[in-house]
């Protein structure tokens, strides 16, 4: 049975390590664990900068397993689990328990296209694929 609550300041450290098992491709830049825990602060805060207005963290019985988050752009919604808690269910679990906790008008997720089980869970749970994002790497360095 997994529980979804509120991230604390307490998470920061398990939320970095969660970060850190990233697959590369998931991953969207190196982070250093002072930048965690003052990300979670500004959470916590509820500072107009951090770009969550929901973010949990997945418990199962007394272990973090995972986080889920909901962006303040678009309801975008994110979960990640912990590698040794992925292929079990619990995915599912906490997307189900999600949607329940937090009804929102409707929900948006970017996914990477090779990544099978989240496809396959977004599409279990009634999201329905609405475009393709491209990407191209352009000449400048800049961003
Ligand atoms: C994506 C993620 C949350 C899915 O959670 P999970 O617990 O691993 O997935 P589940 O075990 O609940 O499986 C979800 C569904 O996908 C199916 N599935 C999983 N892997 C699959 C595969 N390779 N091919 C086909 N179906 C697959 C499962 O059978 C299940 O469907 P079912 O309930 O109808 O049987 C988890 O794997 C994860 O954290 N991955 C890394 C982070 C990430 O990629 N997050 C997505 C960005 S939002």
């Amino acid at each position: 049975m997994i529980e979804l609550k509120e991230v604390t300041e307490n998470d920061a450290d398990f939320l970095f390590e969660l970060y850190q098992s990233r697959e590369s491709f998931n991953l969207i830049e190196p982070i250093k664990h002072e930048d965690q825990q003052s990300f979670v602060n500004s959470y916590v805060q509820k500072q107009d900068s951090n770009p969550y207005q929901i973010w949990n963290v997945i418990w199962k019985d007394d272990k973090r397993i995972g986080s889920v988050t909901l962006q303040k752009r678009e309801n975008a919604f994110g979960i990640w689990l912990s590698p040794e808690f992925q292929q079990g269910g619990f995915g599912s679990e906490a997307l189900a328990e999600f949607l329940k906790k937090y009804p929102l008008e409707y929900y948006t997720c970017i996914i990477n296209i090779r990544n099978v089980s989240s496809l396959h869970l977004l599409q279990k749970y009634g999201f329905r694929i609405d475009g393709i994002k491209f990407h191209k790497k352009g000449l400048s360095k800049n961003k």
